[in-house]
């Protein structure tokens, strides 16, 4: 009884939403801090229990400069936007960054993260799904590039690809201009967007098999894995998802995280402390060191991945190179290329299906 009155505080506190007891979360595992999970009530998870990978994504039907000839602003007027948005706050950034991995690995990379009103009215988004809700961020400056853009070219760049975009800007910026994903275009727009669908991100609290499970589900590699948690370099996380784990981290690292979040689940901290607003390999040199927020960071340091771990805490530009080329292949998860042969289309306002 104790145990579940507990568990119910800390679902009420992390979902901060009157309408969030929805039954659902109890299968939301790797975000949950106390092992509320009840693998009977969710469906089942073979990409968790396994390690069977699908393929790599193909990404066919994209192709780099694609709107060179059908909106030759489209791309500058998404870096503009995002450099604006970089220098007033880095944070923003991160935001991108992040917003791109959450729509391309919940029903591919189709904009799907952006929506807040869809066809199925009653029925929660991926916004509102427990990893996103108060947490995502950059959205306005998703919807001020598309403003722009639908003024040049109306009906012609999809949200998808805007998002796709902005982290490859993001990730230039903060990087001093050390990192050039190669992003293709052609991305269409999708018309559905569910809430319960976002337990298909990995949690905090993942151990490794689930972070290998959950990438290889979307056909990435642990190699994969381990290069793009490097993004966790930046931006910040609520104390929430990690207050459990003072003991194992570094205890001056810990004293000044225990200080800062002063017992409040929801206070937001750097992830990185040595270099907070830079993307830099500084992740795994923390995570070596112990000073990592999330069990899923610390569980890199394991047999089977500490070399990759090692190499790009010291090898220059070898992480930078390999992260380059996982934010493209992230980019072709589940893409639709074919409109409205597959439900999908361009989108007039990111944030809602056209009519
Ligand atoms: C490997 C599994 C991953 C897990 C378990 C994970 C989990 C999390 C969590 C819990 C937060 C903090 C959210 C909050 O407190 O509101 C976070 C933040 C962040 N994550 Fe991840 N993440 C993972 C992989 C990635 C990947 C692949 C990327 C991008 C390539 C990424 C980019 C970020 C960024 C940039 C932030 C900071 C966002 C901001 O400041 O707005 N993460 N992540
Ligand atoms: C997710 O929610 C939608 C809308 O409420 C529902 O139709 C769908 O069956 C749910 N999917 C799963 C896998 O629970
Ligand atoms: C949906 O989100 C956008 C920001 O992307 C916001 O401007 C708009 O007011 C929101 N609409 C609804 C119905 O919540
Ligand atoms: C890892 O997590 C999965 C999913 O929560 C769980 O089924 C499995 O038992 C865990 N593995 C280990 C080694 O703890
Ligand atoms: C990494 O794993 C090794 C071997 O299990 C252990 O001795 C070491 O303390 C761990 N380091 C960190 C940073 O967790
Ligand atoms: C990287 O090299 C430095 C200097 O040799 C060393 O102090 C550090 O421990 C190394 N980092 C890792 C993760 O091996």
């Amino acid at each position: 009884m104790a145990t579940k009155l507990a568990a119910l505080v800390v679902l009420a506190a992390f979902l901060a939403g009157p309408a969030a007891c929805d039954g659902a979360s109890i299968c939301f595992n790797g975000w949950l801090r106390l092992p509320t999970y009840n693998a009977a009530l969710c469906r089942p998870r073979p990409d968790v229990q396994t390690r069977q990978r699908r393929p790599a994504p193909s990404g066919s039907g994209l192709s780099s400069g694609y709107y060179n000839t059908r909106c030759p602003s489209a791309e500058k007027i998404v870096t503009d936007a995002v450099k604006k948005a970089v220098d007033a706050n880095p944070g923003i950034g991160a935001g991108l960054i992040r917003l791109f991995f959450h729509d391309c690995f919940v029903r591919g990379c189709d904009g799907s993260v952006l929506l807040n009103t869809t066809n199925s009215k009653n029925s929660d988004t991926e916004r509102e799904g427990p990893p996103n809700q108060n947490s995502l961020r950059g959205f306005e400056v998703i919807d001020e590039a598309k403003a722009a853009i639908e003024a040049a070219c109306p009906d012609t760049v999809s949200c998808a690809d805007i998002v796709a975009y902005a982290a490859r800007d993001a990730s230039y910026f903060l990087s001093d201009r050390k990192i050039n994903i190669q992003m293709p275009g052609g991305r269409y727009d999708g018309r559905e967007s569910f809430s319960n669908e976002t337990d298909q991100l990995p949690g905090p609290f993942s151990n490794l098999t689930a972070l290998q499970g959950s990438f290889a589900a979307k056909g990435l590699t642990s190699d994969e894995m381990v290069t793009l948690s490097g993004a966790h370099t930046i931006g910040r996380a609520r104390c929430l998802f990690f207050s459990t784990r003072f003991s194992e981290m570094e205890p001056a690292f810990a004293a000044k995280l225990r200080a800062q979040c002063n017992g409040n689940d929801g206070t937001n901290v750097n992830q990185d402390d040595v270099t907070p607003n830079v993307l830099d390999k500084q992740y795994y040199q923390n995570v070596v060191d112990k000073k990592v927020l999330f069990t899923s960071d610390a569980v890199l340091n394991s047999t089977k991945t500490i070399t990759q771990v090692t190499e790009n805490a010291n090898m220059t530009g070898a992480w930078e190179r390999k992260f380059e080329k996982a934010m493209e292949t992230m980019g072709k998860i589940g893409v639709k290329t074919i409109g409205n042969q597959q439900g999908a289309e361009i989108r007039k306002v990111c944030w809602r299906v056209n009519n």
